[in-house]
């Protein structure tokens, strides 16, 4: 666990929220030195629902999902943006999707059925999973889920099966992996050879998997997905998996006479977690994307297909903070301050597991320099739960509220219920107002599943 351990030299950096608005909300401003989104102040909020809490700027999720829209239909117009709904899903945001006019990418029977509860329009849903069951196939294709991403031999067998008893046929893809290695985590990389999900190119497994769905005369294969991975700042991964799959697709038309209708090229586009990082903007993600798949398409003489894109992280990441309450203070002489809060890797598992690293101030005092370098420890039992290593805060007491900036992906969406711990709940601000879009688990929500 070597990130857990302190840098002994390690100041803090004396900024404040007004040096941090890389990382904070579109509508995040100072009052009085308090900390504000969406015209609400974040000490009322954690005073009126309570800590943890998740909060999201409604305005930036918005603005975000319209930017991705308009960016890549200025140079793709036939283009369709999947939010991948791991990142955080919940009827609200399901909403907010169906305004824009984006599509969802599912990785579950569950994140169906959430969409399916917000009314969502199931031909703009994007079926994932590289081991769906029966049951999930099942459910996808009696909704009429507009795209099944085929992950493996047996999926094509059972889509077939399954769309052939409802005397259905099914629109999929199949996920290919474009042996394209990412520079990101290891554990949140994809694309590779050595990757559990999709289909082979080098072994033949692609091309043998696009032969037999041909065949199948319940499935419409519409074309090919790749996800190389997640947090992603080189666009030019994205570029070369775009070439790698037009390749393909030139040598599936001799083979085969396929010709692709849809493109996907997943997720992954990486955001600013601390206030230093420079991520791509989407509008330089765009520019590339359509230049590298015009030009790939030009070279291999195929027709230009309908660009999906699967972001998450890039559309609700900055968008959503965690406030916390100090609890507990530890002065540890010599070694480290332990500053405990009223949460931890329940509500963010990403610093234990995969070193992330955040960007907190204290809400009261956000404009404030943070002249206190300390270790936000969470209340579960090990000693692993941090939520922040050598973090540089505004000195804080007993009682404040922090507020932990881009915690929107990834944070409730990946939460559980370790040590019995209730789930927090997440507020939707905007305009001065904020609703409770999830309430806060309760212990009878704990005992619900207890049958004896
Ligand atoms: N499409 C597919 C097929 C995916 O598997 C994913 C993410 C996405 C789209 C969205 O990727 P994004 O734009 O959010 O990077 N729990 C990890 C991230 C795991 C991502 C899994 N797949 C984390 O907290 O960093």
């Amino acid at each position: 666990m070597a990130h857990l351990a302190h840098d002994p030299d390690a100041r803090p950096d004396g900024r404040s929220a007004n040096d941090l608005k890389a990382v904070m909300p579109l509508t995040a401003e100072l009052r009085d030195g308090e900390l504000y989104v969406g015209g609400v102040s974040t000490v009322e909020l954690a005073r009126e629902f309570g800590t943890a809490l998740y909060v999201y700027d409604e305005e930036h999720i918005r603005e975000r999902l319209a930017t991705w829209l308009r960016e890549l239909r200025a140079v793709l117009p036939q283009a369709d943006v999947a939010y991948a709904g791991k990142a955080f899903t919940c009827k609200a945001m399901v909403r907010l999707l169906a305004e824009a006019g984006a599509h969802l990418d599912v990785s579950s029977g569950g994140e169906l059925a959430i969409a399916l509860a917000a009314g969502f329009p199931a031909e703009r849903v994007v079926v994932h999973g590289n081991n769906k069951s029966e049951r999930e196939l099942t459910e996808a294709i009696e909704a009429g889920a507009g795209l099944i991403v085929v992950d493996c031999f047996e999926e094509l067998e059972r889509v077939n099966r399954l769309a052939g008893g409802r005397g259905v046929v099914q629109p999929i893809l199949l996920r290919i992996k474009p042996g394209v290695v990412a520079d990101t985590h290891e554990y949140i990389r994809t694309g590779a050879e050595d990757s559990k999900f999709g289909f082979g190119l080098s072994d033949g497994a692609a091309l043998q998997a696009v032969e037999q769905a041909l065949a199948l005369p319940h499935c419409d294969l519409r074309g090919l997905h790749a996800h190389i991975g997640s947090q992603i700042y080189a666009l030019e991964s994205f570029a070369e998996t775009l070439r790698v799959l037009a390749a393909f697709l030139a040598e599936l038309r001799a083979s085969t006479g396929f010709v692709a209708r849809d493109l996907n090229l997943g997720g992954g586009v990486g955001i600013a977690y601390l206030a230093d990082d420079e991520p791509p903007q989407i509008a330089q993600f765009a520019a590339i994307v359509a230049e590298t798949l015009k030009a790939a398409c030009r070279e291999h003489d195929l027709p230009l297909p309908r660009l999906l894109v699967e972001p998450g992280r890039s559309i609700v990441a900055g968008a959503g903070l965690t406030l916390y309450t100090v609890g507990s203070i530890k002065k540890l002489l010599d070694l480290r301050t332990y500053v405990a809060v009223d949460g931890g890797m329940t509500d963010n598992i990403r610093v234990a597991l995969y070193g992330a690293r955040y960007e907190s101030v204290i809400a009261s005092r956000a404009d404030a320099p943070r002249d206190a370098l300390v270790t936000l420890a969470g209340k579960h039992c090990e000693s692993g739960d941090v939520v922040a290593i050598d973090a540089s805060l505004q000195s804080p007491r007993v009682g404040d509220v922090i507020c932990m900036f881009a915690t929107g992906a990834y944070g409730h969406s990946m939460a559980s219920n370790y040590n019995r711990q209730v789930r927090p709940g997440v507020v939707f601000v905007r305009d001065g107002r904020a609703r409770e879009v999830l309430r806060r688990e309760t212990y009878a929500d704990l005992l619900n599943c207890e049958t004896d």
